[in-house]
């Protein structure tokens, strides 16, 4: 064996301690996470030419939008890294990449959740990559139950703030300060200028919009009438069971928030019948094109802000 060889082969150097400044859950070591979501982000940059600022998660039944962008390329969740496998109805699981109008954005046509067995963490993965790529505003839809007597079936509502009752966090375990603070603010998860870009939007279109608190529950199964009664009584308007984790990991990292929920039915008890899936797909379907006409008038107005 070479004198050079045998010098390479000796026991390897304690890290120093200066090596990283990025604490520990009990010392400061990085789960590996930040180095996944890297991972996933190069692998979508290899795979377009498109640097968005501006994502999307379309939930169900607004996956459509994303085939309306402009030179589009479509990754399906499997070919990215690490990215978790929607298995949700009505969920395609593509990440599309393309332009509406000038503006280049990313949407994903569909999202896992926790009611598919997937922790907090893998739900807000998505994010994360999206906090890799650079992206700064986020655009998150979802169906909701409305709670609130003025939120009938097929109404848009702006999410004011929301209430976490899914009993789960993305960022608890070990912190990673490149993402964010250990403790971080959500007195404005949903960004106040959004908020008032796309009622002013709405207005123009003509779609009378409201706002409303979110209420995120686990399910799968929908709320009991006594359910949405203390739903009320706490302060909820609308009730569903996604979009608090992908939140509550983008405020982490500074993105900039928009929350739009599509009232796909009257959350249970309000009207005497029960809920079904059918249902609010089949709501959702009829909305999509006031949906999709309202993200397309806002887009532009975010693209702005984040410039
Ligand atoms: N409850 C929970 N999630 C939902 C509902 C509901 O009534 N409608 C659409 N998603």
């Amino acid at each position: 064996m070479s004198a050079k060889k045998s010098s390479r082969t000796k026991t390897p150097r304690k890290a120093s301690p200066r090596t990283s400044l990025v604490p520990t859950g009990a010392r400061g070591v990085a789960d590996g996470e930040f180095e996944r979501a890297g991972n996933a982000a190069d692998f979508i940059f290899s795979q377009t030419s498109l640097r968005p600022r501006i994502a999307l998660v379309l939930g169900s039944g607004l996956g459509a939008f994303a085939d309306g962008f402009a030179g589009t390329t479509k990754i399906p969740y499997a070919k990215i890294p690490h990215f978790p496998q929607s298995t949700a109805i009505g969920h395609a699981g593509k990440l599309v990449i393309g332009k509406v109008g000038a503006i280049p954005v990313a949407g994903m046509q569909g999202r896992v959740h926790l009611y598919e067995g997937y922790s907090a963490k893998v739900v807000a993965f998505p994010i994360r990559v999206f906090a890799r790529m650079g992206v700064k505003a986020l655009i998150l839809t979802n169906a909701a139950g409305g709670i609130k007597r003025e939120f009938s079936q097929g109404r848009l509502v702006v999410i004011s703030d929301h209430i976490n009752l899914q009993g789960v966090n993305p960022l608890t375990g070990p912190n990673d300060e490149r993402f964010g603070l250990r403790f971080h603010d959500m007195t404005a998860a949903y960004d106040k200028r959004f908020r008032e870009m796309t009622v002013d939007e709405a207005n123009r279109l003509g779609l009378g919009m409201y706002e409303g608190v979110y209420a995120a529950l686990l399910g799968p199964s929908y709320e009991t009438p006594a359910e949405i009664r203390y739903l009320r009584a706490i302060g909820a308007d609308l009730v569903g069971m996604s979009t608090v984790p992908e939140v509550i990991a983008a405020r982490h990292s500074g993105i900039r928030v928009l929350g739009i929920s599509c009232v796909t039915n009257a959350a249970a008890g309000i009207l005497d019948q029960p809920l079904n899936h059918l249902e609010v797909l089949e709501t959702a379907e009829r909305v999509k094109g006031q949906f999709i006409g309202l993200l397309k008038a806002v887009i532009p107005r975010i693209a702005e802000a984040v410039a």
